[in-house]
């Protein structure tokens, strides 16, 4: 039995996976090639998330600002999505995994939607693992896109009816967020959700993370007290303290 078992195994995990470019590079290899490797730990990530129960993942793969790469590298990054849908979707499909894309599609080509889309469908039916793939994602479209949506219907703006109607609406937010490759900023992920999230920072490369390092983030996320505004005190005497959205 690990020592992250039991209640205190984070239920929605959040990761950006940062870290590739470098890895190629020391490797004298095109940042093309460490991207390539990142979807290997992606694979090795989500087999060790079924592992553990955790019902939630969430991983950052393609930022709104991550156009601003070069073009080879971007085309690269869309080209590896395509082929990454095709070849791995069957066997997520069969290992329960639950596939959901969020971010604007609209800026993307008509066939990769169409992966994204019976991506989504084909893993329609499934519940261990939800696996949310943020591309071409940034929280602050999110923000934006849930409030011209309510707007359109004509509904007032509350935190409660923003959070529905943001593209991760249908999980809790994430308790534990992970960031690799040592930077400590969020980049423009998951803005509105990461509130209250455990913010653990890797200084493993994406490529390199693997079931060992995640073992390290879930025993640091046991250690850690949530205190959702409370003291400390409030907490014993408290046998579980709700956050403001309840995980999925
Ligand atoms: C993260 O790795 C993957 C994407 C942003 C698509 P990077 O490509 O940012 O890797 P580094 O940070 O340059 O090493
Ligand atoms: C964040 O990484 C985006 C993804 C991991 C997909 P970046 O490498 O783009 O972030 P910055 O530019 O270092 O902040
Ligand atoms: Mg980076």
């Amino acid at each position: 039995m690990s020592s992250n078992s039991g209640g205190r195994t984070p239920s929605h995990v959040a990761i950006v996976m940062d870290g590739n470019g470098r890895w190629a590079t020391r490797r004298l290899l095109p940042r093309v090639a460490g991207h390539r490797q990142g979807v290997e730990s992606l694979k090795r990530c989500v087999q060790a998330c079924l592992d553990r129960g955790i019902r939630v993942l969430t991983v950052f793969a393609f930022s709104s600002e991550n156009w601003n790469r070069p073009a080879d590298e971007v085309s690269g990054l869309m080209e590896l999505l395509g082929m990454a849908l095709g070849r791995e979707v069957p066997q997520l499909a069969r290992a329960g995994v639950r596939i959901r894309v969020a971010g604007d599609r609209s800026g993307l080509s008509a066939r990769l939607r169409e992966g994204l889309d019976a991506a989504e469908r084909e893993t329609a039916h499934n519940d261990r693992l939800i696996l949310n793939v943020c591309f071409n994602y940034g929280g602050r479209w999110d923000i934006v896109q849930a409030a011209q949506t309510l707007v359109a219907r004509g509904e007032p703006i509350s935190e409660e009816s923003l959070s529905k109607a943001l593209s991760l609406a249908h999980v809790g937010d994430p308790d534990l967020l992970i960031r690799t490759g040592g930077e400590q900023r969020l980049s423009n992920f998951l803005l509105w959700q990461a509130a209250y999230a455990e913010l653990f920072f890797s200084d493993r490369l994406w490529p390199d993370f693997d079931e060992v390092a995640l073992d390290e983030a879930l025993a640091e996320f046991a250690r850690r007290e949530r205190r959702f505004g409370r003291t400390s005190e409030q907490l014993l005497g408290a046998a579980a303290v709700p956050g403001p959205r309840a995980a999925a």
